[in-house]
C-alpha cells in the first residue's frame, strides 16, 4: 500500500495521521499514513529511510521545513518564495517539495469562514517561518493593503524585500512595520507568533481592528487561546488555525493522490471530536 508519513520533533500531537486517513476514506484511496519522529541531526536519514521503506510523500514540521527545502531537487514557485516546504513528493529518484501552509491558511479564511481577502487590509504579525511561508498566497489573495509587523523590525522589513516583486505583479501596497508603530485599522489580522505559547500576551495594540474584522490565529488549542480571547474582548471574530491545518493537508493529499478531499466536512469533524 502506498505510504506517507509526517516528520517532524515534536511530532506525537500531530493530527495528521488522523486527518489524511479520513481524506483516504473518503476519497477510496489505498493509502497509510503514519508519523515519525525525527531527532534533530536526522532528517536526511529519516527521508532516506522513508523512501527505502517505499515512501511516496510526507508531510514536514517544525523544525525541518527548511531542510526539507533544501533535499528537494524541484519545487513549487510558493515553495521557493517560503523558501521552507511543508510537503515532499517522491518521484522515483527525484523529490519534488512544495509549500501548502499559505494555500492552507487562504482557503480556511476565504472558502471556511467566508471572507474574500481582495481589496481589504491585512495585518501579519510576525516575520518568522510561519509569516514567510504564507505570505506568497496570500499577496495573491489581492488584498489593497499588507503590513509585516514584527518585534524585530529588520526581520520584516527582509521578508517585505523578498516578496516586493510579487507584490507588485499583483498590484498590493507591501510594508513592514515595528509592533508599537502600526498605522491603520484591519479587516483580516493574522497572529504568525508564537506568543502565546510563550505567555507574552498578544503584541499588538486592540487598535489596529477594524470594525468587524476577523482576528486569525494560525495556532489551534491552547497555544491560539491568548489571542483569540484578545480578540474576542476587543469586538473582533475570532478563529483558529485548525482549518487551516486540515486545508494544508488537503493540498498536500491533492498533490499525491491527483484527488480534492472534502475538507469542510473532514474539518466539522475534526473540530467535533476536540470538543
Ligand atoms: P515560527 O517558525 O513559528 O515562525 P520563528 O521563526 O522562531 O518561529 O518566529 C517566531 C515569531 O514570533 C517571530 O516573528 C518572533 O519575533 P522576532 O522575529 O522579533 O523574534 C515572534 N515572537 C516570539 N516571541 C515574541 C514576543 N514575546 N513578542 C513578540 N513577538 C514574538
Amino acid at each position: 500500500m502506498d505510504t506517507y508519513c509526517v516528520l517532524g520533533n515534536p511530532v506525537e500531537h500531530s493530527k495528521s495521521p488522523w486527518i489524511h486517513a479520513r481524506f483516504a476514506q473518503l476519497t477510496n484511496q489505498q493509502l497509510e499514513y503514519g508519523r515519525r519522529l525525527v531527532p534533530l541531526d536526522g532528517f536526511a536519514d529519516a527521508v532516506r529511510q522513508l523512501r527505502a521503506d517505499g515512501g511516496r510523500g510526507c508531510n514536514v514540521t517544525v523544525p525541518f521545513k527548511f531542510e526539507a527545502f533544501d533535499l528537494a531537487h524541484e519545487r513549487s514557485a510558493r515553495a521557493e518564495l517560503a523558501g521552507a516546504c511543508n510537503t515532499l513528493k517522491f518521484d522515483g529518484e527525484r523529490i519534488y517539495g512544495d509549500n501548502t501552509d499559505g494555500f492552507g491558511l487562504v482557503s480556511d479564511i476565504e472558502g471556511n469562514a467566508g471572507i474574500a481577502l481582495r481589496g481589504r487590509d491585512v495585518l501579519l504579525v510576525g516575520a518568522g517561518g510561519a509569516a514567510a511561508g504564507v505570505l506568497g498566497p496570500v499577496l495573491e489573495a489581492r488584498p489593497a493593503r499588507l503590513v509585516i509587523a514584527n518585534r524585530t523590525v529588520d526581520k520584516a522589513v527582509a521578508v517585505v524585500e523578498r516578496h516586493r516583486e510579487l507584490a507588485a505583479r499583483v498590484g498590493v501596497d507591501l510594508r513592514a512595520s515595528s509592533l508599537d508603530a502600526i498605522e491603520g485599522r484591519f479587516f483580516v489580522v493574522v497572529n504568525a507568533t508564537a506568543t502565546s505559547m510563550t505567555g507574552a500576551g498578544v503584541p499588538i495594540a486592540p487598535g489596529v481592528l477594524a470594525e468587524g474584522a476577523l482576528a486569525y490565529d494560525m495556532m489551534y488549542g491552547p497555544a491560539a487561546q491568548g489571542f483569540l480571547d484578545w480578540a474576542r474582548a476587543h469586538g473582533a471574530q475570532a478563529r483558529d488555525g485548525l482549518g487551516m491545518l486540515v486545508e494544508q493537508a488537503a493540498e498536500s493529499f491533492q498533490l499525491w493522490r491527483g484527488v480534492r478531499p472534502p475538507s469542510a466536512q473532514v474539518l466539522a469533524e475534526l473540530r467535533a471530536s476536540l470538543a
